[in-house]
């Protein structure tokens, strides 16, 4: 049977397998999808000896989307520009393809909270992997602006540059933000250990939509930030992961599945 994976490290707590499973089983799909913790310095050997069995494609997590971009033969244009590879497959010529859906799973998610983008004023905090991802994606969709902050300023100001031709992007620092922005994303890691961007309180109106792409059982402590603030939507990135992961198994089987099933049976394991 046709095998998929997930390679990261660590790679226990993975919700792949599940929503991949779940995936093959709304489209009658006959597949079978693990995970898989590649040593970190073994990550391309494992994944030959998987593409050398029945391995037809997977995806990659931290820490081994550069190095999932380095070993593709062939890079779509959106995996270029991130310069990191979420997806893999291997076609019927035996050629392993990297994509990346990071990005196009956070625009899905958006559009099924009825975000619009066109026109809107996007404010892209952080400038790691993460928002490298989405740039391309969400310039595609036309804002009016996407202004990158970090911490680090330098890094966000090499993001605006390198994605200067798709769009009206710019580089800000966190305290000389200013205006009415439609969206604000946290794509920076301080949730992860409960802080939150040092921006101003003032940016987030009733009518800012938040999108954090951490997700956590709670609330991430951004999100709880906004939401204490006044902000109406509030969104946090498991259905980013639901539809980076639609996308993979699009490419894949060539089937759409729906995120709605999957994402409601992953909210519920969250808070169990
Ligand atoms: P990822 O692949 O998840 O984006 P990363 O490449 O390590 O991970 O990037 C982490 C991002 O979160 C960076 O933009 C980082 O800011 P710096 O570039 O200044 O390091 C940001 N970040 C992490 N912790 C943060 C915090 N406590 N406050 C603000 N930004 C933070």
């Amino acid at each position: 049977m046709d095998q998929y994976a997930v390679f990261g490290n660590p790679i226990k707590h993975s919700k792949s397998p599940f929503i991949h499973t779940l995936f093959a089983n709304q489209t009658a799909q006959q597949l079978i999808y693990s995970a898989i913790e590649a040593p970190i310095d073994d990550f391309e050997a494992t994944l030959n000896q998987f593409f050398a069995g029945e391995g037809k494609g997977c995806n990659i997590t931290v820490p081994f989307k550069e190095q999932a971009f380095q070993y593709a033969q062939q890079l779509t244009d959106r995996a270029t520009l991130a310069g990191a590879v979420n997806t893999l497959k291997l076609t019927d010529d035996g050629l392993i393809i990297g994509d990346n859906t990071d990005g196009a799973g956070l625009v899905l998610d958006l559009k099924n909270h009825h975000v619009d983008l066109k026109d809107a004023r996007i404010l892209l905090l952080g400038a790691g992997g993460a928002a490298r991802g989405v740039c391309g994606p969400l310039l595609a969709e036309l804002p009016k602006e996407l202004v990158i902050a970090n911490r680090t300023f330098s890094k966000a100001e090499i993001l605006a540059n390198r994605f200067n031709d798709l769009g009206n992007i710019k580089a800000c620092e966190f305290a000389d933000l200013n205006g009415e922005f439609d969206l604000i994303i946290n794509s920076t890691s301080a949730s992860l250990s409960g802080e939150v961007p040092p921006i101003s309180a003032i940016l987030i109106r009733p009518e800012t939509a938040i999108y954090d792409m951490m997700y956590s059982a709670q609330a991430t402590a951004f999100n709880d930030w906004a939401k204490k603030l006044g902000s109406r939507l509030v969104i946090d990135g498991l259905g980013m992961l639901v539809g980076q992961a639609a996308e993979s198994f699009a490419i894949w089987r060539g089937l759409k599945p729906s995120a709605s099933q999957v994402l409601t049976e992953l909210r519920h394991n969250l808070s169990n």
